[in-house]
């Protein structure tokens, strides 16, 4: 089969979150099992961009509203990834930086948007489907059903992924004439409590909802930022397939960032040899259990609990313990975390931004990794934990709940809490210290983590048999 992603990340080209590392692998596994999986994103002014060949393959121009821009396609021509790669340009919207968190967002995915459609429209051979990711590129469904110049793109299947309905892209009624001239009649497909948005339309138009793990799915229908009632409503075509992690990109034996690989046989010397590293960078005592924590440090990821439940865990359990936190995200979170480092030096550290290489140390050298989230919908950093033989200590929610076994469980490996409050993380964190004074335990649960499959293999095909459903 032939089938287009459509997404705002993918990694190595741009990454903000789990998304990018999701839409960076699983079309190269896709590829690997006989199918032709390409990606379309935004060209944005990354690192990526600088250091690959490309070449110009389409040239083409549309209006978002009353405004003409021109768009250029460009393709990587090294198949650097696996995969068809395709970036987009659009000067003036596009061409920046980062990813998000610009004024104008709403006007810069609009128009990538309208862009895909009115290049795909001209396609002479189509794809057997179009798979879109999250709102940034939801309306994609609406526009190929509804928009008069692209009506002939009506019998292409799409699909809708989920990675997080906490964002939903919505915009204003105002700027409806943003979408090339659509078939009026169909404004309910845009809708969603007075007001255009772009995931619920997604929902609405695509032929197939997935989400990225089955309990999150199950969340969804009550709790989903206001879209419970349109899950409830649409849950007969909708799945839950759990993320894989790129096991060539998260391997603690050939890992390009790691100083010191290591095997399932090589673990124990291994993870100390780079947990020594983390100590003398961050100050830290090497014979105390590491407990880490990366991640956006926003509400979802309950990051605003951290504070205390640091504080609280080394008041109350006494100093036997030391954390590292890597995040960025909201700046009261931020200067908290921050200012803690005088009071609690020794015991604690943290490093505000985001840092590709020292998070895939911190997965390696910790014997811990923390994840209170309130919402997670699948969760990547557990599963390149466990790969790499460090304890998950978990919120029993979404994609945590279905990758994760409590040690009280028969062949359990992890610390789970049902609630994202700082008594349960507390006592969570007892737990995991109590399990790494039990040197052979803590050895043996290394091995077990190190050997679980989290690889593509199983869902890329799961992807398929949705695609395939839909013939
Ligand atoms: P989400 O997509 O909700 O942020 P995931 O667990 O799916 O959560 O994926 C997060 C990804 O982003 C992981 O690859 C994680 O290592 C990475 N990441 C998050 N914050 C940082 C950071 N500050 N520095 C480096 N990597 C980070
Ligand atoms: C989202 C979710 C995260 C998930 C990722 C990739 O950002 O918050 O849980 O792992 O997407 O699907």
């Amino acid at each position: 089969m032939e089938i287009l992603h459509v997404s705002a990340e993918c990694y190595p080209v741009a990454k903000a979150g789990g998304l990018g590392d999701v839409v960076g692998a699983l079309p190269k596994y896709q590829n690997l099992l006989g199918h032709v999986a390409k990606v379309v994103m935004p060209m944005y002014r990354t690192k990526f961009l600088y250091t690959n060949d490309w070449e110009v393959v389409h040239k083409g121009g549309s209006s978002l509203g009353y405004s003409w821009f021109e768009y250029t396609v460009i393709k990587e021509k090294n198949n650097k990834l696996g995969f068809d790669l395709y970036l987009i340009d659009i000067n003036g919207l596009l061409d920046r930086e980062k990813v998000y968190g610009y004024d104008d967002d709403t006007e810069r995915f609009t128009s990538f948007q309208i862009a895909v459609v009115d290049w795909l429209a001209q396609w002479q051979h189509k794809p057997d489907v179009v798979h879109v990711h999250d709102h940034h590129t939801g309306l994609i469904p609406f526009m190929m059903q509804h928009c008069y110049a692209y009506h002939h793109l009506k019998n292409i299947p799409s699909v809708i992924t989920i990675h997080n309905a906490q964002y939903q892209g919505w915009m204003g009624w105002d700027k409806a004439h943003y979408i090339p001239t659509w078939d009026g009649w169909k404004w309910g497909q845009l809708d969603w409590q007075d007001a255009i948005n772009p995931l619920a339309s997604g929902i609405k138009c695509a032929w197939k909802v997935t989400t990225v793990s089955r309990s999150y799915l199950d969340e969804l229908k009550y709790m989903s930022n206001g879209l419970e009632d349109l899950f409830e409503f649409e849950k007969g075509k909708c799945s839950g397939i759990l993320n894989g992690i790129d096991t060539a990109v998260w391997d603690p034996q050939t890992d390009s960032y790691l100083d010191n690989h290591y095997t399932v046989a090589t673990a124990a010397a291994g993870k100390l040899a780079n947990k020594e590293i983390l100590c003398k960078q961050f100050n830290l005592a090497i014979d105390k259990p590491l407990i880490v924590f990366i991640g956006r440090l926003v509400g979802e990821k309950a990051a605003d609990l951290l504070p205390q439940a640091i504080g609280d865990s080394l008041y109350y359990i006494g100093q036997k313990m030391n954390f590292l936190v890597l995040g960025s995200g909201e700046p009261a979170v931020e200067q908290q975390l921050e200012s803690m480092r005088g009071s609690l030096m020794g015991y604690y550290n943290s490093q505000i931004g985001y840092n590709e290489k020292l998070s895939h140390h911190m997965y390696a050298g910790a014997d811990f990794l923390l994840m209170p989230s309130r919402v997670e919908p699948c969760g990547l950093n557990q599963m390149y934990a466990m790969r790499y033989g460090t304890v998950p200590i978990v919120r029993r929610t979404g994609g945590l709940r279905d990758t994760v076994k409590d040690i009280g469980e028969i062949n359990g490996y992890g610390v789970c809490f049902n609630n994202a409050a700082v008594g349960e993380i507390t006592n969570a964190i007892y737990r995991a210290v109590t399990l790494y004074e039990d040197a052979k335990k803590m050895q043996a649960i290394t091995e077990q983590l190190m050997n679980l499959d989290f690889s593509w293999e199983t869902s890329a095909q799961q992807y398929i048999e949705v695609y395939q459903s839909l013939r």
